[in-house]
């Protein structure tokens, strides 16, 4: 693999330069290096060294620990089953070895393109993806595919590797995975506000406390200092408080001349 060409240089020192401590660009950074290289190689990882002036173990350390920084290629459409709880017991590990079978691959795989393919596929199995309200669910090149099923799987990414168009459940039409990195590195598409984003399963709570007139307690954060009351609410408090204070001792007036009389007779 090549180094990196001047533009992605150009783009990675951008990326670096928009935070205070530029070693905090290093995530969108490596998603830039695959968006231009498909993979985070041994020459990114020392040009992103470079850049951050840190050294290139500790560029490793970080692209070697997230599961979304990838060493070696994937397809054009990479295809993450999840199969963590929820989603397998509805049907995710079923979706997973369907796919499988039908790609003629294991995870972490690429398919080989097939005569009249126009994109590679690739194959995961992820964990959770916060969707569980939406089990079985598939992500590719990391936008969400809702309520799979094996077959619905197979069709989809026929569809993928045929070049047909292909809209994410909640969000946009799919892109390849390099378009998809670059958008992850801070370099929008446009697409941003294309799909519903959150679905009725997701607001489904939300829509139950407004029917009920649910609403989430006041929790201080830890340390925060409570709000100083208005003149008017301290007045008020302090008037219940007399009052309070007037009731409790008209009380115990009467207990006590009650017991006086008790004690005359
Ligand atoms: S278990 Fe699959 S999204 Fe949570």
């Amino acid at each position: 693999m090549s180094a990196l060409d001047d533009k992605t240089m150009g783009e990675l020192r951008e990326i670096a330069g928009r935070y205070p401590e530029k070693r905090s660009g290093l995530l969108p950074m490596l998603h830039l290096v695959q968006s231009a290289q498909g993979k985070v190689t041994p020459e990114a990882i020392e040009a992103c060294a470079e850049i951050l002036e840190i050294s290139a173990a500790e560029v490793s350390g970080v692209a070697t620990f997230y599961t979304m920084y990838k060493r070696h290629g994937v397809g054009d459409f990479h295809v993450g089953v999840c199969t963590n709880t929820l989603c397998a017991v509805m049907g995710g590990d079923q979706i997973f070895e369907r796919l499988k079978q039908h790609l003629e691959i294991g995870n972490d795989e690429v398919a080989d393109k097939r005569q009249g393919d126009q994109y590679s596929v690739s194959l995961e199995h992820v964990e959770c993806n916060a969707a569980c309200d939406y089990a079985p669910v598939v992500m590719v090149n990391w936008e969400f595919m809702d309520n799979q099923t094996p077959e619905g799987a197979v069709q989809m990414v026929e569809s993928l590797r045929a070049g047909h168009d292909v809209r994410s459940t909640r969000g946009p039409k799919l892109c390849t995975w390099r378009e998809a990195e670059r958008v992850l590195a801070g370099f929008p598409d446009g697409r941003v506000d294309e799909g519903p984003s959150a679905g009725p399963a997701s607001l489904a709570g939300l829509e139950i406390a407004r029917e009920r007139g649910w609403t989430a307690p006041h929790v201080p954060a830890p340390g925060a200092i409570a709000p100083t009351p208005s003149k008017e609410s301290a007045v008020a408090e302090a008037d219940t408080s007399r009052a309070e204070s007037e009731t409790i001792d008209e009380s115990s007036s009467a207990d006590e001349s009650a017991a006086e009389k008790r004690e005359a007779q």
